[in-house]
């Protein structure tokens, strides 16, 4: 067969020989090889290629393919891999426009002839014995965006859609020794219109590459349904078998005893009676095996794949797995690393699913790409739910600046579009479809709707009564004609009240947010607004975090510093910059704070305490409470009295109390009773002890004695510039012309490089200058920072000096504030801001007062809530305790600078240096909230880059009053909401007491 160039454009044309798709079971020689899980008929060509690389097809060496062509002055290259990241060609991070927006004028299904670039790979290969005089194929798991393939000179085939294999058959043209197997693998095709997705353009072949023997008789292809009805398995399987053989299949469990066997060939009906039911609570699997033999009963072939029995249905309109209303604790996942990209290892996959058991996440939408064949593995395994989404997101077709104009929309309901978006659809039905863990299928992302996609929906009906099909983009057209294509209500970052406002619409349709919560940089703030849904709307079935991980990639920059780099840093134009770091991990999978809010708010164990009664709701909709051990404390200012381990058993859906007795409470102080709920043994994904909830109840114990000291009286010294008042361990000084203290020393340390600021300012968050922050609250910038200083007043007291400095606000309106120091005769140092609430501004950002400290104090230690980052919006997965961290470690690694490390109702913060010198700050009228960081915010709002950040010269110390919340609805436009922000007409006060380090 002749191929052409042609192909790239047509998009009629997605594939040229390849076989039909095919359920992922693993075939074997024999049952030992199973039972290994080693293949002898599985030859894996990944690893070092021969390449070379082209800008575009003409420039392109065509005949690299032929056998006589020699390689020797090829590169080398590693499968899987992307080419851009290793050094051919640049990644290009864009969200909806296309890549080539502003550098061509293209409309489907052309694509540009100059910017093309083709990889031209090539592996030599010896075929293993197993392998010889068998039929052999090849399979491609994943190559961005076409492929031809050639093999010892010969035409093999063509194939499109990167996120689904592409499988050959080479038998006519495999040699025992000596193939030479050549791939050109096209950046763009028509396929590149399908495949908008919002994540860095790549190319290359980035999944496995291998071949496989099918001997004289093989299983093509199975199709097994593993359906409950709640007390006894349903299961059928339907065999495609090539050749002549005898077929025994069996059903085993975890022990591997035969549960049930048949001799069928092309069907098998069994009745489990008392199966073990699957869910992702207690992910039961049983193992299929195929067994096919000759005449004289010799092993032929064995087939396996992993069957987990569960019903999944809508009943009245709630979509319930195994009878019972599911709610999604879900979370969008790209497959990325910050090294690789999306060519991500098994252990990058196995970090991935133990990171969603640990934080109590229940469900992944594969957003939006057919993902890596073990992840499902995996996702069965571990038990994760999940929606298994098409390879399809044609965004810059239909949405422009924002603006719906399907004008050009592809597929829509163009017929030259709708056989490939259909490919697409069965490719990944035909993959994933024995995985328990699937129970939705999705019609791909942000393509608009028209017959195509309705298409996709009636295929996935039509083919599967055992899953439901979601679409999102239906749920954004005006007219309702496409509205079956879904068979939920699926919404991507609509408000809490928008969700409310549908949910009591009662409209008999079930909803999810396929996306919400958007976790850019500072984000996730205002989760519990939508968790609280969950119980106050059956058919709230819950949602997806916008998104799992950051997808920036590790590079070097122009210092040769090692760091992470987003849209735009490799000179990739256009781009959409930080726009691609919406995680909840970081790219190189280190936690951000954002995880402690989504754990807590996921956990399907809620606890509370009240009066030392500890209530623990069971939420789980199968698995019971005897898997966890209830760890209790009793805490006096943060230091552990005495604890206990206790367990007990809440069944599925229920709640229990009981009463706490640990300790006779008798002193005065601050109490804490701390409950939490970990897992009681080792499981698959994580060790005995791993916390998956907790609960506090706070409390205090006064004592109304207010205990007698006999001050002696320090020296005050009356300067014609300055105040100082002088102790036996301390001195301070006060500065009538800067206008502020300028010396605090105890022990003749020295605290104070400048004198303390008043900043109304945070360093704005990616989602403040979505919400247009920046211009709304601008005038909070220059308020505190250029703040003129006007007076000063003093007032000696019996037992301390009052100094009160004023100062004005620049702002228009301007208002005045004031910083009162109290000199206390003992040495400690009261700080009051007061700040009188002005009419006119628009609403502020914080309160604080920052202090510029030497940068050897970078050590703290604080009681309050932690122990990472939480903010008015997100501190429901923060505790009170005592915690410990350092300037730098607090610096968040949100990769766009911003306001981060902040730390709500705080009681006492310490700052030192490693030699034990520092200042211990306390609460006075009310806790304060502070963050302690290597930058001010004024510094952290200036760099667009981590590594743009000064050398660390100080330590920040910002104590305040209240700073307003991060938000996360959306990073566009979205406002924290109401509760969380500060009005200006508002009186505060910002109250607290410095005193020498006090540990
Ligand atoms: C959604 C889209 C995602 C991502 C997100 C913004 O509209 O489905 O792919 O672009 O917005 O980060
Ligand atoms: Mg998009």
């Amino acid at each position: 067969m002749k191929y052409t160039l042609d192909w790239l454009t047509d998009p009629e044309v997605f594939a040229v020989n390849r076989i039909a798709a095919h359920s992922d079971h693993r075939i074997y020689a024999n049952h030992l090889e199973a039972d290994a899980d080693n293949s002898s008929l599985i030859q894996n060509l990944n690893g070092t290629w021969k390449f070379a690389w082209a800008k575009n097809p003409s420039e392109w060496e065509q005949k690299f393919y032929e056998e006589s062509d020699s390689t020797d002055n090829f590169d080398n290259i590693q499968v899987p891999g992307h080419m851009e990241l290793q050094g051919y060609g640049k990644p290009q991070y864009v969200n909806t426009i296309y890549p080539w927006e502003g550098q061509e004028h293209l409309r489907p299904p052309f694509i540009s002839e100059k910017d093309n670039p083709v990889g031209s790979y090539v592996r030599y290969f010896d075929l293993n014995d197993a392998l010889k005089n068998k039929r052999v194929f090849i399979s491609f798991q994943g190559v961005e965006t076409a492929m031809y393939v050639w093999l010892n000179g010969e035409f093999i085939g063509y194939s499109e859609d990167s996120f689904t294999p592409s499988e050959f058959e080479l038998t006519p043209y495999i040699r025992e020794k000596d193939n030479k197997l050549a791939v050109a693998v096209f950046k763009r095709s028509s396929a590149s219109w399908l495949e908008d997705q919002d994540f860095w353009r790549f190319s290359g072949i980035f999944r496995d590459v291998f071949l496989y023997a099918a001997p004289s008789a093989h299983v093509r292809d199975m199709r097994v349904i593993s359906d409950y009805d709640g007390t006894n398995g349903i299961f059928s399987a339907t065999l495609d078998i090539a050749g002549k053989c005898s077929v025994r299949s069996i059903l085993t469990d975890e022990n591997g005893t035969v549960i049930s066997e048949s001799n069928e060939k092309e069907s098998v009906n069994w009745t489990i009676e008392n199966s073990k039911p699957w869910s992702a609570e207690i992910p039961n699997l049983y193992t299929f095996t195929v067994i096919l033999t000759d005449e004289d009963g010799n092993e032929i072939e064995v087939s396996r794949t992993k069957v987990g029995f569960r019903r999944f249905e809508l009943k009245n309109g709630i979509m319930c797995l195994n009878g019972k209303r599911i709610i999604f604790k879900g979370i969008n996942r790209h497959e990325f690393d910050a090294k690789t990209g999306r060519a991500i290892t098994k252990e990058d996959m196995l970090f991935d699913i133990q990171f969603m058991k640990k934080n109590n996440i229940n469900a992944v939408r594969t957003c939006h790409y057919p993902n890596n064949s073990f992840w499902y593995q995996l996702c069965d395994a571990y038990g994760i739910y999940l929606i298994d989404e098409t390879n399809l997101e044609t965004h810059g077709t239909w949405q422009k600046l924002g603006a719906t104009d399907p004008s050009w929309n592809v597929p829509g309901s163009l017929p030259e579009w709708k056989e490939a978006v259909l490919d697409r659809a069965k490719s990944m039905y035909e993959r994933d479809k024995n995985h328990a863990s699937v129970l939705i299928w999705s019609c791909g992302n942000e393509s608009y709707c028209g017959e195509g996609i309705a298409a996709m929906s009636e295929y996935f009906r039509s083919v599967d009564p055992t899953r439901l099909v979601h679409y999102e983009g239906v749920t954004r057209v005006p007219n309702h004609q496409y509205d079956s294509i879904t068979d939920m209500e699926s919404r991507m970052y609509a408000k809490p009240q928008e969700v409310e406002e549908y949910l009591k619409q009662n409209t008999g349709r079930q909803y999810i947010s396929c996306e919400y919560m958007h976790a850019m940089g500072n984000s996730l703030g205002g989760l519990s607004l939508y968790t609280d849904l969950e119980d106050k709307y059956e058919a709230y079935q819950g949602g997806f975090i916008w998104d799992y991980i950051d997808q920036a990639i590790e590079t070097k920059n122009d210092d040769g510093k090692t760091v992470l780099a987003y849209g735009g840093d490799f000179e990739d134009r256009p781009s959409d910059y930080g726009f691609c770091t919406n995680g909840v991990v970081y790219a190189d999978r280190t936690y951000s704070p954002k995880v402690q809010e989504m754990k807590a708010l996921y956990s399907n164990i809620r606890m509370s305490i009240q009066n030392g009664m500890l209530t623990v709701e069971n939420r789980n909709l199968f698995a019971d409470t005897n898997n966890l051990s209830f760890v209790v404390r009793l805490e006096k200012n943060g230091v552990v009295l005495k604890s206990d381990t206790f367990s007990l058993n809440v069944p599925a859906g229920e709640s229990k109390t009981m009463k706490l007795t640990l300790h006779k409470i008798d002193s005065t102080g601050e109490y804490v009773y701390h409950v939490s709920a970990v897992t009681a043994d080792q499981t698959l994904w994580a060790d005995a002890g791993h916390e998956i909830a907790f609960a506090q109840e706070v409390f205090e114990v006064k004592d109304n004695q207010i205990p007698e000291t006999t001050l002696q009286k320090p020296t005050i010294v009356y300067g014609d510039v300055i105040i100082g008042v002088h102790g036996e361990n301390f001195s301070m000084m006060f500065d009538k012309k800067e206008g502020g203290i300028s010396s605090l020393r105890y022990n003749g340390f020295e605290y104070i490089t400048r004198t303390p600021k008043v900043s109304f300012w945070r360093a704005m968050t990616d989602n403040d200058t979505g919400a247009s922050e920046p211009y709304n609250l601008a005038q909070w910038y220059s308020a505190g920072k250029f703040a003129k200083y006007k007076t000063v007043s003093w007032l000696e007291q019996e037992d301390a000096l009052k100094i009160t400095f004023t100062y004005q606000a620049a702002c228009v309106p301007t208002f005045e504030f004031t910083v009162t120091y109290t000199a206390h005769f003992d040495g400690k140092l009261g700080v009051s801001v007061n700040y009188a609430g002005v009419s006119g501004m628009s609403d502020m950002p914080v309160l604080a007062l920052d202090f510029k400290m030497k940068k050897q104090l970078c050590n703290f230690q604080y009681y309050g809530l932690g122990p990472d980052e939480n903010y008015s919006d997100r501190c429901k997965g923060a505790r009170l305790g005592l915690w410990k961290s350092t300037a730098k470690e607090n610096l968040s690694g949100y990769l766009n600078p911003q306001e981060c490390g902040n730390r709500t109702g705080v009681r006492t913060l310490s700052v030192h240096d490693d030699m034990q010198h520092g200042l211990t700050f306390q609460k006075a009228s009310a806790p304060f909230e502070m963050s302690v960081l290597p930058y001010s915010a004024y510094e952290l709002e200036n760099a667009m880059h981590l590594d743009e950040l000064p050398s660390v010269r100080y330590t920040w110390v910002r104590i305040a009053a209240k700073q307003m919340g991060v938000g996360g609805d959306d990073s566009w436009g979205a406002p924290v909401h109401e509760e969380y922000r500060i009005h200006a007409d508002q009186p505060m006060k910002l109250e607290f007491v410095i005193m020498p380090l006090r540990s």
